[in-house]
């Protein structure tokens, strides 16, 4: 090895040391856990190899998209069994992206035009809706089951109309939706399906006989990487599919809307940047400069996607940690099923939580401000199914009040019922089973005071 690069690895390795060093000293957690401590609903999970290759991609500092992020979006592809991953910079550009993608004029008819409708639900998280209603395409919102929380498929055939195009939805706190009735449903009515996995990295279907993780099975899948979620990069998404047009899509809408697909730091990839028409533009004009979309810029930083490379590493572990979580809650908590509506599996589904979802029932004797209240108090972290029913948030006082640009199928009484008595507390693997005991506890001595 010439001797610039001996240095140069040498020093890298003594900042890597001093780094885990660090990791030691200041975030290895070792505290033991006293009932009354706090207990986040989530967090991130995370040791020194998460450190060391953020350390090392810094030290490259290429900065942009790299040799991580490269090595992400193949690991991660083959973790889902999925032919194409792009990495983003949320879950929220993922979601972006995975609709704008179909908007493009190269899948022709099928394409999705303003006034189009995605059918949707209102109880989830505002930004699986908030693609659509921003290209000027109308939500049109079907109510969702219990003990599920997931789409209501009896009433998809309803929700249909001439302008319908697609299907958008969540697997609501890891449980996947009803897959085989959905997908089949667009399918027939010849769809787009975008499943939001945001909330359900790990889970599985049995989708035809043969089980799939949720976000494989639709056209294309979103994944987040925020701090709360399965696995984080900090901020952090992807978009998956097996379709390689709308690979080809999402990227272009991702980089700026070009046309051209070399990565960052490569040029002439396709092998005819000089010698192609485009538009009305001269013969020959750079491809690396062509725009087929107006697009944004959505990629992530390769520092994102090194934290993310050691994550991957860690997430079978991670899955298998929060379906302990949730089953000894489940269990804990079976005693008090007329109290609450205690959340279940769908069928042919193996989930892979998010979080422990309940619902006050109307005889509980308590509301749920109440026991929320109580929790927080005793340290335990709650949350709201995210928006209850997004419907009635300020975003949409303009629809409300016009009665325009989204449709309702029916009332939806449970989503409602969900804005008014749900509510969640976490499974992430950094709970110990101390602290699971404890806020079993906790819940079950509120309920039987
Ligand atoms: C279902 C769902 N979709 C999308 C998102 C957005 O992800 P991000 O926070 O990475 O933008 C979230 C966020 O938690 C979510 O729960």
């Amino acid at each position: 090895m010439e001797e610039g690069k001996k240095k140069e690895k040498i020093l890298r390795e003594q900042v890597i040391q001093a780094a885990i060093k660090y990791y030691e000293f200041k975030h290895k957690d070792s505290r033991q856990f006293f009932p009354g401590n706090r207990i986040p609903y989530a967090g991130r999970v995370f040791d020194e190899r998460e450190i060391v290759n953020l350390i090392d991609s810094s030290l490259d500092f290429w900065l942009t998209t790299g040799r991580y992020a490269e090595r992400f979006e193949r690991e991660f592809a083959e973790f889902l069994g999925i032919q194409h991953c792009s990495l983003t910079n949320s879950g929220s550009s993922a979601n972006l992206l995975a609709l704008m993608a179909l908007t493009s004029p190269k899948l022709g008819e099928r394409r999705l035009k303003p006034g189009d409708e995605i059918i949707t639900v209102a109880a989830g998280f505002p930004t699986t809706v908030a693609p659509a209603v921003q290209y000027g395409a109308v939500p049109v919102f079907v109510d969702v089951e219990l003990p599920t929380y997931n789409i209501d498929c009896t009433q998809l055939e309803q929700a249909l109309s001439v302008n319908s195009k697609g299907v958008m939805v969540a697997h609501t706190l890891g449980n996947p939706f009803d897959l085989q009735s959905v997908r089949s449903f667009c399918d027939r009515h010849n769809l787009w399906l975008i499943e939001d996995n945001c909330d359900a990295l790990g889970s599985r279907y049995l989708y035809n006989g043969e089980w799939r993780y949720t976000g494989t099975i639709g056209h294309l899948g979103t994944s987040s990487f925020y701090p709360p979620h399965h696995m984080t990069m900090g901020e952090g998404g992807a978009v998956y599919t097996n379709d390689t047009t709308l690979k080809r899509l999402v990227e272009s809408f991702r980089d700026w809307g070009r046309d051209c697909w070399c990565p960052s730091g490569r040029d002439n990839t396709c092998g005819n940047r000089f010698t192609q028409q485009f538009g009305e533009l001269p013969h020959g004009y750079d491809h690396k400069y062509v725009y087929s979309h107006f697009g944004y810029n959505l990629k992530v930083t390769d520092m994102q996607a090194a934290i993310g490379c050691a994550q991957l590493d860690k997430l079978n572990g991670f899955i298998a940690a929060r379906k302990k979580n949730w089953t000894q809650l489940r269990e804990n908590l079976a005693e008090l099923a007329d109290l609450f509506i205690l959340p279940e599996a769908t069928v042919n589904s193996d989930p892979s939580w998010f979080g422990f979802l309940l619902t006050v029932r109307e005889q509980a004797g308590f509301t749920r401000e109440e026991i929320v209240n109580h929790l927080e108090m005793k340290g335990i972290q709650t949350r709201m199914l995210f928006a209850g029913n997004l419907i009635k948030h300020p975003c949409f006082d303009g629809m409300r009040r016009s009665g325009k640009g989204y449709r309702a199928v029916g009332s939806l009484e449970n989503t409602d019922r969900i804005m008014h008595d749900t509510f969640w507390v976490g499974v992430y693997p950094g709970m110990s089973g101390d602290m699971i005991g404890y806020m079993s506890d906790t819940i079950r001595d509120y309920c039987t005071k």
